[in-house]
């Protein structure tokens, strides 16, 4: 890293609104950033090859609907759909690193908020969309979370379209019921007793899970409940500490966890594990509120069917990504992209978007209407509870963190040694946290 950093930057996403670029030193600023020239009435014209992860199911059908509805309102532009199958970009961001150390970078590529985008803000590969998201509404449409989260060293680097929320239980509600259960637990300990209670009543497999990243997304979630918000944010500090009683005690939970899963193998997706709940074969799984999407493609309907809560604990956390689309440095049509950028950071696009993708709009000015009742639950807790950022979609670590994360989690799920686990996550923090 090369001295940026992400956080808690408010006053320079202020600096950034009121539009008067500066380095916080004085200096002035060398990035004025992108030059937004007038929109041409029906898009700029040339190809926009659109790099994302959304390329089945549920999640390809909200990208289907964007495809659609771009095309009708920019029909000089030509969309090219890029997308690379793999949940989390679990095979795609290899191929973006791929494509982009070749300078041959897409017309634009999803990324999340937060500090996965510090990798490619440092190696230079994106550039500045501030006039871009003034254009767009700046901060009376978007939030001060995301946009602390997007900016760095006082500049924004991509145009949000979702917010997600990862620490989410889904539950089968037929399968509660035959174990008896009424309430929604309390805290972890109370969820894995009802793990317990679940397998007592014949579910052979309590708890879904799928591959690598689906586990790390179980395991933040368990950090989130049991250390709260300040706690588990203070980890990505650099006095965080990865090897404290109550890290411990949540690897601990986290492996009584585990005890009631299926066997999964890293590449295992999402959907499989999500529809092991819906239908019944599974009475749990932590997933991000995608798979609100997914129960839906099945004609699950949310309080009936299935039902949802965030893994309770210390207080009521909402685990934060977002996903948002970039402006590649050296892409070929920058002004088309630029249009696709305009179109996702736009009110009908991020209405018609996510009521499909299962997310809230990044955009405060959305309605509500045609959201189903867990959207409009979420979009109502992300206002009112405390927000942490996802360990597994790119918000509270860099790439590179998060991929050695992922290797120690690939080998707890084999070994299940917590020594281990907890000497690889701290040497990953002590490598990456600044
Ligand atoms: C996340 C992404 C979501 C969803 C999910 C599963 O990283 O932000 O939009 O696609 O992966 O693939």
């Amino acid at each position: 890293m090369n001295g940026k950093k992400i956080g808690a930057l408010a006053i320079a996403a202020a600096i950034l609104l009121t539009g008067c670029g500066s380095n916080g030193d004085g200096s002035a600023d060398d990035k004025s950033s992108d030059q937004v020239a007038s929109p041409k009435a029906g898009g700029a014209g040339g190809e926009v090859g659109v790099f994302t992860w959304w390329a089945d199911g549920s999640e390809k059908k909200g990208l289907d609907a964007l495809e659609k509805s771009f095309k009708k309102q920019y029909p000089n532009d030509t969309f090219v759909n890029l997308a690379v199958a793999g949940g989390s970009g679990s095979n795609a961001k290899a191929k973006l690193a791929s494509d982009l150390q070749n300078g041959n970078p897409p017309g634009s590529f999803q990324g999340h908020a937060g500090a996965e985008l510090t990798d490619y803000i440092d190696n230079e590969q994106i550039e500045p969309v501030d006039d871009l998201i003034k254009e767009l509404g700046g901060d009376s449409v978007l939030p001060k979370t995301l946009l602390d989260r997007l900016t760095v060293d006082g500049h924004i680097y991509s145009v949000p379209v979702d917010i997600h929320r990862s620490n989410v239980v889904w539950a089968n509600t037929a399968a509660l019921k035959k174990a008896g259960i009424k309430d929604t637990p309390s805290d972890v300990k109370s969820w894995l007793a009802d793990l317990q209670k679940v397998k007592d009543s014949g579910v052979a497999t309590p708890l879904s899970i799928g591959g690598t990243w689906t586990q790390t997304e179980l395991f933040e979630s368990i950090l989130m409940a049991n250390l709260g918000a300040d706690g588990y944010s203070a980890l990505f500090t650099k006095d965080g500490n990865w090897s404290s009683p109550e890290v411990k005690a949540s690897i601990e939970d986290f492996k009584k966890a585990l005890s009631f899963a299926n066997t999964a193998s890293d590449g295992d997706d999402w959907p499989a594990a999500t529809d092991m709940v819906s239908d019944g074969s599974a009475a749990y799984n932590i997933m991000g509120d995608w798979a609100v999407a997914e129960f839906d493609s099945r004609n699950k309907t949310f309080g009936k069917d299935y039902t949802a809560f965030a893994l309770p604990g210390k207080e009521d956390v909402y685990g934060f990504l977002a996903d948002s689309f970039t402006l590649p440095t050296g892409t070929k049509n920058p002004e088309a992209t630029k249009d696709w950028l305009r179109f996702v950071g736009s009110k009908d696009a991020q209405s018609t978007f996510n009521q499909i993708k299962g997310s809230i709009p990044a955009r405060t000015d959305v309605s509500p209407d045609g959201f189903n009742a867990y959207q409009q639950k979420a979009m109502k807790d992300f206002k009112e509870k405390k927000i942490v950022s996802s360990i597994a979609h790119g918000a509270a670590v860099p790439l590179a963190w998060s991929s050695e994360i992922n290797t120690a989690m690939s080998k707890f799920h084999q070994d299940k040694n917590t020594d281990n686990f907890v000497s690889a996550l701290v040497a990953a923090h002590d490598k990456y946290a600044m």
